[in-house]
């Protein structure tokens, strides 16, 4: 008996075994990823010993790189259109496929054929199948020989996010090393100084019991090793360091990660050039072409390239929910962590939590959609460490110097009485605006304004419920800027409030209003009441600077960072200034406490397609803080 052929053994009766025990459970339909078009549960083995399907080279990564070319020939002298190739984890969905054809039309005559695939270390070996029968009839004919990394528990995909405290940042990175076999730790100190620091990490794993469901916790499955995270205090503001992860074996040796660097935050108030990165709804692409990725997170990978392009020039990234889009396919995490590394680990990267990390009926979640495929956010909060008291509810507060930060979890009910409302209150009221002018919201959902055409048919331009109490908050704290992400798209609103305060003659006049004419176009009506002086009059100058006093927050949705593009309504309501379908971010730079310039770039070319400055003293914020704003200053 040959190698291969023993390996083939080996490798059906594991199938055989998962088959089984994959039929005993019912399966989640999930069919929106691309992994989901293999229909694990009918796969049947025809294995044919004249295909030869081969894998080069042997050894990946042999000087310590994570990611990998691998090259795999195909002999098949009953070649079909049908036939595909997979990279598969035993028992589970593959991690990757391509069709046998994949640039080659000859191949359903010669049956030959040359693939190429980017592996990265995801901890174990990896063999390559040949199946014919489709993705929806697999038949099993050939498997190729084992290809490994040459150290497959290394440490890698370093991620940065700050501390609770403002000089602290932790670094979270992935392992193969269980804390029995090896002591993970980080050493760091300043750029260029000899001295060096080892802070000790913590270590979580994610168990696959801990899925709610299909296909996490099925087919999707698959071993995401060891999640460490270290924390690095008591840095200096706004100063250079490096660091680098690290392994003691059990016998005393070391296994180093890679060395990287980047620049800690400045102390909450100070004045200096602060650059912010915000988007949402990103997810993963695949570099080598495969799984036919490009028809769900289509501008991943052009998002991704520009930040990487643009690192000098910011200081921190919030991914705003809807991260890796793996919906349940837990390999994914790995590869999306694997794509935003060269960001990750230089500046800070914020996370808040989406539909797609966090929703499942029964677990929790505010919203009883599938749509975190079996997650149900267990995922994000392990591998992705955030300043929340409890990871599990994902909100946080968070400061870089001038900008303050509230991030809501739009996934867990944020309503008035609710524990994420009392927090959200004591987030806005605890800024000093004097030091801190910028004042940011944050969510997933677009709980305030929003003309996404579900939205606007609903006719409520929101995520239901959402402005319903927050934009007291919004009003009462003076909120500069709320972004959301979920819809795939940008747009900007004029700045706005809507809720009208007791006590206050027009608020009285407009609740009047309310009550006489409520229906589904109120909204419509009474918004046209606050922007109609940029309505009658939207002359650049108008939407492009903002200066005096603060009369609305201005609402953003930024969640083009890359899955498959949202369309608007029809209708453009008064208040949307901008609106473009397409992948793209946000940057904002606060030169110092009175200019601050917003820029919306698109992730294709980098380029500015929408801007505005907003020049601001300290008076103009605190002119009406005690609750006393009026409704609608734009047209009084
Ligand atoms: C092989 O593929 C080519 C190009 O897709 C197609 O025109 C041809 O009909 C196919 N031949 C067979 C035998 O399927
Ligand atoms: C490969 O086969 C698929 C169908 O299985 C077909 O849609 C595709 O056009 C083929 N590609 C080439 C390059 O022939
Ligand atoms: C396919 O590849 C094999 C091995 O490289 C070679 O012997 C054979 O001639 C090729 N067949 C065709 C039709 O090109
Ligand atoms: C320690 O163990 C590792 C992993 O087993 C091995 O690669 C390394 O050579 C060992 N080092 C020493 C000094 O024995
Ligand atoms: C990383 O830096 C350390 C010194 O801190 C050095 O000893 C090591 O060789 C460097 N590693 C790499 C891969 O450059
Ligand atoms: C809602 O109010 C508007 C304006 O008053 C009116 O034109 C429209 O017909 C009303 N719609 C419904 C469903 O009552
Ligand atoms: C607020 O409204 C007043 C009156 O319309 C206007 O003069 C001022 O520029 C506005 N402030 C901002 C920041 O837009
Ligand atoms: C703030 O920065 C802006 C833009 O660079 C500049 O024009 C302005 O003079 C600065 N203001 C102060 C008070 O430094
Ligand atoms: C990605 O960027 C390239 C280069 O600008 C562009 O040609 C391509 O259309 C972009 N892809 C998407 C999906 O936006």
């Amino acid at each position: 008996m040959t190698k291969r052929t023993s390996h083939c053994l080996k490798f059906f009766t594991i199938v055989l075994f998962c088959l089984s025990w994959v039929s005993a459970h019912r399966v989640h339909e999930y069919d929106k990823h691309p992994l989901s078009k293999f229909n694990i549960y009918k796969t049947t083995l025809g294995f044919r010993d004249s295909v030869i399907i081969t894998a080069t080279p042997l050894i990946l990564g042999s000087k310590g790189e994570d990611t990998a070319w691998v090259t795999v020939d195909l002999v098949n002298p009953d070649p079909s259109d049908d036939d595909w190739v997979a990279s598969p984890y035993l028992c589970t969905s593959p991690i990757k496929y391509k069709y046998a054809n994949f640039s080659n039309a000859n191949y359903n005559q010669t049956g030959n054929n040359t693939l190429k695939f980017q592996l990265i270390n995801q901890r174990a070996d990896f063999s390559f199948a040949l199946f014919s029968g489709g993705l929806s009839n697999p038949v099993l004919v050939a498997v190729s020989n084992v290809i490994t990394f040459s150290n497959p528990k290394a440490p890698l995909y370093a991620r940065l996010a700050h501390g609770k405290l403002w000089n602290e940042m932790t670094v979270t990175w992935t392992s193969g090393y269980s804390i029995d076999e090896a002591v993970p730790f980080v050493e760091w100190g300043l750029k260029g100084e000899e001295t060096r620091t080892r802070s000790p990490a913590g270590t979580l794993t994610v168990e696959q019991n801990s899925m709610c469901g299909a296909p996490a916790r099925t087919v999707g499955w698959h071993d995401l090793g060891f999640t460490h995270t270290s924390f690095l205090t008591n840095l200096w503001p706004n100063t250079v360091y490096s660091y680098r992860m690290g392994h003691i074996l059990s016998n005393g040796s070391y296994v180093w990660g890679k060395n990287y660097t980047f620049k800690s935050s400045p102390y909450p108030g100070q004045d200096s050039l602060q650059r912010v990165i915000i988007f949402g709804d990103m997810g993963k692409g695949e570099r080598d072409g495969s799984n036919e990725y490009s028809s769900k997170d289509p501008g991943a990978l052009n998002t991704t390239d520009q930040l990487i392009k643009d690192l000098p020039n910011y200081d921190i990234v919030f991914h705003i929910g809807d991260i890796s889009y793996a919906d349940g396919y837990v390999a994914d995490w790995d590869q999306f962590t694997a794509q935003v590394e060269p960001i990750a680990s230089a500046v800070p990267y914020m996370v808040a939590s989406g539909n797609h990390e966090r929703d499942w009926p029964d677990s929790g979640s505010f919203y009883t959609g599938t749509d975190s495929g079996g997650e149900c956010g267990v995922i994000a909060e392990t591998l992705y460490y955030v300043p929340a008291e409890n990871r599990a509810k994902f909100w946080y507060s968070t400061d870089y110097g001038m900008f303050h930060f509230c991030v809501a979890d739009s996934e867990h009910d944020w309503r008035k009485g609710s524990e994420q409302y009392k927090f959200l209150e004591q987030c806005l009221a605890s800024v000093d605006r004097r030091k801190q002018p910028w004042l940011i919201f944050v969510a997933h959902r677009p709980l305030g304004y929003s003309s996404n055409d579900w939205f606007g048919e609903e006719g409520s331009f929101e995520e239901p419920m959402g402005r319903d109490d927050l934009q007291r908050l919004w009003q009462k704290y003076r909120v500069d800027i709320a972004f959301y992400g979920h819809v795939h798209a940008y747009e900007r609103t004029c700045p706005i409030y809507q809720l009208m305060l007791p006590g206050n003659a027009l608020s009285l006049h407009i609740s009047r209003f309310l009550k006489v004419n409520f229906n589904e176009s109120w909204f419509s009506l009474s918004t046209s009441e606050q922007c109609s002086h940029l309505k009658t009059t939207r002359v650049k100058s108008e939407v492009s600077h903002y200066s005096g006093t603060m009369n609305g927050t201005i609402h953003v949705v930024v969640g083009g960072g890359g899955h498959r593009l949202g369309s608007f309504f029809d209708t453009i309501p008064t208040w949307s200034l901008y609106r473009d379908a397409d992948w793209g971010f946000v940057k904002m730079t606060a030169f110092n406490r009175s200019s601050l310039l917003f820029e919306y770039k698109k992730s294709r070319d980098g380029e500015v397609y929408d801007s505005f400055t907003i020049n601001r003293e300290y008076n103009d914020v605190i002119s009406c803080v005690h609750d006393s704003c009026g409704p609608s200053t734009l047209a009084a």
